[in-house]
């Protein structure tokens, strides 16, 4: 039986989100180097606490300020640098990789992949700008696009090494987010902006989620049937609406944020993917925290990263289910289109 995951030793040039020709794979044949195999971390460590961008504290911005400035600075043969994690995904996004034995490509977004492939991309990222600093607490933090506060792109990314040229200007603060953003600007008041987010996120959550397959995203399995193209309502918006969103117009495909070869070179990325992780979990715990997908399938796909040590893991969807194992969490919030049943 033919588990999902990637042949190695078979990265390939890729096509974009429209179709253009392009390559992100690793300097070297990976196929090559030895891999392990995920440990959890110690369940004594301390469990990191990821916090709303909007709430955290000068000290924080400054630290992860200096983790992510090393980190982009790293040579692009070390895999631990940001350009080369940013490749990481153009890799699994673009469908650079083959699965093994066939030649279908991998990808990783519109299907049940979606969710626990950004957690370990997150999970390793996360650790490596820890180590770069010598911080083993250091936690991402979230763009909280759900709550009034936190529906337009913190300020903290304006700044720094957190700054990206590449966004489209008319969407910078003071501009409240459109999360359900299909390429037309609705021209709404902020209030009205705001209100309209928080019913859409209601029915992305909860009444439009009520199947385990609408949230999760179809079955996508191994071999002939191939890739199964049924994202979730997460996935597809707020999720790909608002990449959309904060791309700039003037770039052929939106980049950066806007197409996924692109997108993870936008440090903000990383809190927008810790949202959606956020969300996830939150999904989860109004179903009473149950397995949702029982399907070997699933449990067992698995992917390779890069840890803090540069050692390259083999880490299967089963190992990212539960957080608490991996030594994170998310400081409660108010979620409040919980309560925004029209
Ligand atoms: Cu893999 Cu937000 O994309």
């Amino acid at each position: 039986h033919v588990l999902l995951s990637p042949n190695l030793s078979t990265c390939h040039g890729s096509l974009t989100d429209e179709g253009r020709p392009i390559y992100c794979c690793p300097p070297k044949r990976e196929s090559d180097e030895p891999f392990i195999d995920f440990q959890f971390p110690d369940n004594t460590s301390l469990v990191r606490i990821r916090r709303p961008a909007q709430k955290v504290d000068k000290e924080y911005i400054a630290k992860y300020n200096r983790a992510l400035s090393i980190m982009k600075s790293l040579p692009y043969d070390d895999p631990r640098s940001f350009w080369r994690q940013a490749d990481v995904h153009c890799v699994f996004c673009s469908g650079a990789y083959n699965q093994l034995h066939s030649n279908h490509l991998l990808k990783i977004h519109r299907s049940w992949l979606f969710f626990p492939w950004h957690r370990m991309m997150l999970y390793f990222h996360e650790r490596i700008l820890g180590s770069l600093i010598g911080d083993d607490t250091f936690a991402l933090p979230f763009w909280n696009w759900d709550n009034p506060k936190g529906m337009l792109i913190p300020d903290m990314y304006l700044n720094g090494s957190f700054y990206d040229s590449q966004r489209e200007s008319a969407h910078l603060p003071p501009q409240v987010a459109d999360i359900n953003f299909d390429y037309v600007e609705r021209g709404l008041g902020p209030e009205d902006q705001i209100e309209a987010n928080i019913a859409f996120m209601y029915h992305q959550m909860v009444s439009g989620a009520k199947k385990t397959e609408l949230f999760m995203g179809c079955p996508y399995k191994a071999g002939e049937e191939g890739f199964c193209d049924g994202p979730g309502t997460i996935e597809l918006a707020p999720h790909n609406a608002l990449h959309t969103w904060v791309g700039n117009t003037q770039n052929p495909e939106r980049e950066n944020l806007g197409a996924f070869y692109s997108a993870a070179k936008d440090p903000v990325f990383y809190a927008h993917h810790a949202n959606i992780d956020r969300l996830w979990d939150v999904w989860t715990g109004l179903r009473g925290n149950k397995a949702e997908i029982n399907d070997p399938d699933w449990l067992d796909s698995y992917f390779y990263f890069y840890d803090e040590k540069s050692q390259n893991v083999r880490i299967k969807i089963r190992d990212v289910l539960d957080m608490t194992k991996l030594r994170y969490t998310y400081e409660p919030i108010d979620n409040p289109w919980l309560n925004a049943r029209p």
